[in-house]
């Protein structure tokens, strides 16, 4: 830790650590009920389950965001925080906002909206928290005066992210209207600004890990942040087939939405070439695990997995079944959590008193856990899905038969979800076993970079 006001990271990162053991928690309840009878249905039935489940999941991966960038900034503009007081207020406001959302989900307040289920007042601390955040950070980086082009990737999709969830604040009265907006939110977020974030923390990472060279690294960036763009803007129409526009968009977002790939792979390639390039040297080897892994398990998940089901002529059949529940968790897994993970664990050395930068033998057991259990979820819910599929929408089987039908598969995603939660248990331990590192330099173990990454001007 070069600055002090870096320590702010450790906080966001112990919240959201515990906020994914929790997201895990309903994660899992939301499987059992597949397989009845739901001793909870009163109580805790399955649509309370799931909107916990992937809300927790956005506050969680959003907590990991802004920690990662407190952590970020101070290192790419050499410079302390601008306010570490702004941060903690956000950081306090932002967790009770988001632990009183679950509290309200579980009493049925919410506006039903999938993924945007918060309530007005949540969603308003949302951006009064995005604000604070989003100055606290443009005046660090005012104050010193150096501006890189990876931050300015990162903050663009900071930004973006804040405006884009302004559609989300209103209230339509029309449903066509209401889901055509809803996906100005969720899908140019996932499918845009969130993987500028991603690509800005990539970057970040590979230059420091691998010692690749500044200049090579950000061309690259501008690159694929320009492909994510064009691809990914007009793509939004791959969720307006089927509800209630004109038919136009049908071959507009399944052209525009297969070029989304292409930036994917431009990723994972970018990665793999900088990391050839390193020859490993960084001493944070999991570190780099997580990096590497997040840009190639993105390629499957949401390039591949993604492109699977985007043609309409495909979408007609599998639409909101278990297929793009498959692709959901792969997507968001290798995008967005592993990119937070890759940010904690290069972290971690020097915010917590642990010892050795290389990664402990624990952290490599959860690194191997989670992306074999994520690896069978994702196979549980596609092969449910292709069942689903074939017998409901194809042979006319009603709902509920389908579901006992293909029940074997959401065994199989218990099975494979425990796995993969011991996995993020392990990683939820390694993170918390070693106290806090509080202050700079007190005895911190080794550089934390490769001594080309240390050369002036990198
Ligand atoms: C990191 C990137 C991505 C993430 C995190 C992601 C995540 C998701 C999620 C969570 C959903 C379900 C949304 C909902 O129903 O509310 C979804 C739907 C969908 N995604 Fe992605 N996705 C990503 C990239 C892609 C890409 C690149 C493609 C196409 C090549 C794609 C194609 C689709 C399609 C077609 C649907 C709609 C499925 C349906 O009709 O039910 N996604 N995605
Ligand atoms: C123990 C691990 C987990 C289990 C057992 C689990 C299970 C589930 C279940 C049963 C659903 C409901 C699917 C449906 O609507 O029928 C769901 C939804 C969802 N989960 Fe998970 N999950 C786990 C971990 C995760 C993780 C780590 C992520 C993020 C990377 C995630 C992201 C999502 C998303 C985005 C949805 C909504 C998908 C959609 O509506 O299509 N889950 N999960
Ligand atoms: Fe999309």
């Amino acid at each position: 830790m070069r600055y002090k006001s870096q320590s702010v990271a450790y906080w966001y990162f112990a919240i959201a650590m515990v906020l994914f053991g929790l997201q895990l928690v309903f994660g899992l309840l939301s499987a059992a009920k597949y397989l009845g009878p739901d001793p909870l249905l009163n109580i805790l039935p399955f649509d309370v389950t799931k909107t916990i489940h992937t809300n927790l999941l956005i506050v969680w991966v959003l907590t990991g965001f802004m920690g990662a960038t407190y952590w970020m900034v101070p290192d790419e503009s050499r410079t302390e925080l601008y306010s570490t007081k702004l941060a903690y207020i956000q950081l306090g406001l932002w967790t009770v906002m988001g632990v009183t959302a679950v509290i309200g989900y579980l009493f049925g307040y919410g506006t039903g909206n999938k993924l945007l289920e918060q309530p007005l007042p949540h969603k308003i601390v949302i951006v009064i928290c995005m604000l604070i955040f989003l100055y606290n950070i443009g005046m660090t980086i005012k104050k010193s005066g150096r501006f890189t082009t990876t931050e300015g990737v990162l903050l663009l999709g900071l930004g973006s992210a804040a405006v884009l969830y302004l559609p989300a604040l209103l209230h339509y009265e029309n449903y066509v209207v209401s889901i055509y907006y809803r996906w100005w939110t969720i899908h140019l977020w996932v499918e845009g600004v969130w993987e500028m974030i991603q690509g800005g923390f990539l970057a970040y990472l590979l230059i420091r890990l691998s010692g690749a060279d500044r200049e090579v690294m950000e061309k690259w960036l501008y690159v694929i942040v320009g492909l994510v763009f064009i691809a990914g803007i007009i793509g939004t129409a791959h969720h307006y087939y089927w509800i209630g526009v004109p038919t136009y968009w049908l071959p507009i977002g399944g052209l525009f939405s297969a070029l989304e790939p292409v930036a994917l792979v431009g990723m994972a390639m970018y990665a793999y070439y900088a990391m050839r390039r390193s020859g490993l040297a960084h001493p944070n080897k999991l570190a780099l695990h997580w990096t590497i892994g997040s840009a190639l398990f993105t390629m499957f998940g949401a390039g591949l997995l993604g492109l699977a089901h985007t043609f309409p002529s495909v979408n007609k059949w599998t639409h909101g079944t278990l297929i793009t529940a498959m692709h959901g968790h792969a997507a968001f897994y290798g995008a967005y959590v592993m990119i937070v993970l890759a940010m904690i664990t290069y972290a971690m050395p020097s915010i917590t008193r642990r010892e050795n930068v290389d990664g402990t033998n624990l952290g490599y057991w959860a690194f191997w856990l989670q992306l074999a259990g994520m690896f069978g979820m994702t196979l549980s819910f596609g092969t449910a899905g292709i069942g689903q599929v074939y017998l409901e929408r194809i042979l006319g089987m009603g709902y509920l038969d389908t579901q006992l039908k293909i029940q074997v598969h959401f065994l199989m995603l218990v099975a494979t979800g425990s796995l993969f939660a011991l996995g993020v248990g392990m990683f939820i331990y390694d993170f918390f076993r070693f106290p806090p590192r509080l202050s700079v330099g007190d005895s911190e173990p080794l550089p934390i970079t490769t001594t080309s990454a240390a050369r002036p001007g990198l």
